[in-house]
């Protein structure tokens, strides 16, 4: 996979010149959703450099994340001449970025395609690293094919205008980065003032943040080994969130992954000797900034099943990112039946529920 160019932009119409400028195309298309269609769109529109783009809007939200708005796109780029040759840009937060790059890698076998994230998950992760692709049956970007974006423009304004929720989902995975890189940026990160925030400082730690994920990813494209250190807090998390969709209370992806590093890094502990004291400290930070995801224990089998479908897996045993310590990793780890239902008992005890 070829290695995407990341900017962390000083000036947004600069960089987007600049990255239109490297992929000649015959017509440009831009996706937004409903929100970012309003928010995000002027300050593209106040440049001149989108004044013969084609606006695909979608829905908002990751439930739309979906075959059907999938098959949208696909339609409109078929009813407006889009060829091989064109051009889509992605602007909003990961749903925009997943399903607009998996749009843009599979139409016509594959165009090329700009990220222009605009939520703090989406800068931090979802447009980073050529992972693209849709919920499928109930379960997680269950379809999707690895194909970066040609260039990921980071625009750290956006972030004045997210939403108090959506600021923890996207610090939940620069949380999972400290946890798995060194101890002065989870540091950094666990004493970062979340309630008064300092915009100049946060850029510089999404900065650091992407830089983590992009050297993971510059090891291991493909996810063969290191890259599924990416996924610590997402074999829980990710069916946390399927549980909470089936519930119809969905969740933001952001605190089911805060919620599963909690249990993950109970495992950790456990099995291969996280230190507690790292442990309780990370644990308090997200009991304090994330509140509690609620279910009882005639819901364990639920969640086993749903982690049973998670991509790391292997002949139906669960795959674990585990940590020895902070920026130690240790990937491809197991854990039998009765511990994953002990993991669910102390992340309820904990959590006081
Ligand atoms: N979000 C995890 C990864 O990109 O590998």
């Amino acid at each position: 996979m070829s290695k995407q160019e990341v900017i962390l932009c000083h000036h947004l119409a600069d960089s987007l010149k600049q990255a239109i400028d490297q992929c000649p195309h015959d017509r440009l298309f831009i996706i937004t959703d409903e929100n970012t269609h309003r928010l995000c769109m002027p300050q593209l529109k106040s440049t001149s450099l989108i004044d013969n783009v084609h606006e695909i809007i979608i829905s908002p939200e990751d439930i739309n994340k979906n075959i059907e708005t999938l098959s949208y796109v696909w339609q409109i780029l078929s009813d407006n001449g889009a060829t091989r040759h064109s051009l889509i840009i992605n602007l909003g937060g990961g749903m925009v970025t997943d399903l607009g790059g998996f749009a843009a890698a599979t139409f016509k076998r594959g165009m090329a395609y700009i990220n222009i994230p605009t939520t703090l998950l989406a800068m931090v992760d979802a447009s980073v690293g050529g992972k693209t692709g849709i919920n499928f049956n109930g379960l997680k970007n269950e379809i999707g094919v690895f194909a970066p974006a040609n260039s990921v423009l980071i625009e750290t304004e956006f972030l004045k205008s997210l939403d108090n929720e959506n600021f923890f989902s996207g610090f939940a995975e620069m949380i999972k980065h400290g946890l798995i890189s060194t101890e002065a940026h989870w540091v950094e990160l666990l004493t970062f003032n979340t309630q008064v925030i300092d915009y100049t400082y946060l850029k510089t730690l999404v900065g650091q943040s992407v830089k983590v994920k992009e050297d993971i990813v510059e090891q291991d494209p493909f996810e063969h080994g290191i890259r599924k250190a990416l996924n610590l807090g997402h074999t829980v998390g990710h069916a946390f969130e399927s549980l909470a969709l089936a519930q119809n209370k969905p969740v933001l992806h952001g605190y089911a992954v805060a919620w599963g590093i909690i249990c993950e890094l109970y495992l950790s502990h456990i099995k291969v000797g996280f230190p507690k004291d790292k442990m309780r400290q990370t644990i308090q930070f997200i009991k304090e900034n994330y509140g509690v995801f609620l279910f009882d224990c005639k819901q364990y089998e639920t969640l086993y099943s749903y982690m049973l479908h998670d991509k790391k897996n292997k002949s139906g045993v669960i795959n674990f990112t585990l940590l020895n310590n902070i920026g130690e990793i240790s990937i491809n780890q197991t854990a039998d039946k009765e511990t994953i239902f002990e993991m669910f008992d102390f992340y309820r005890e904990c959590m006081g529920c």
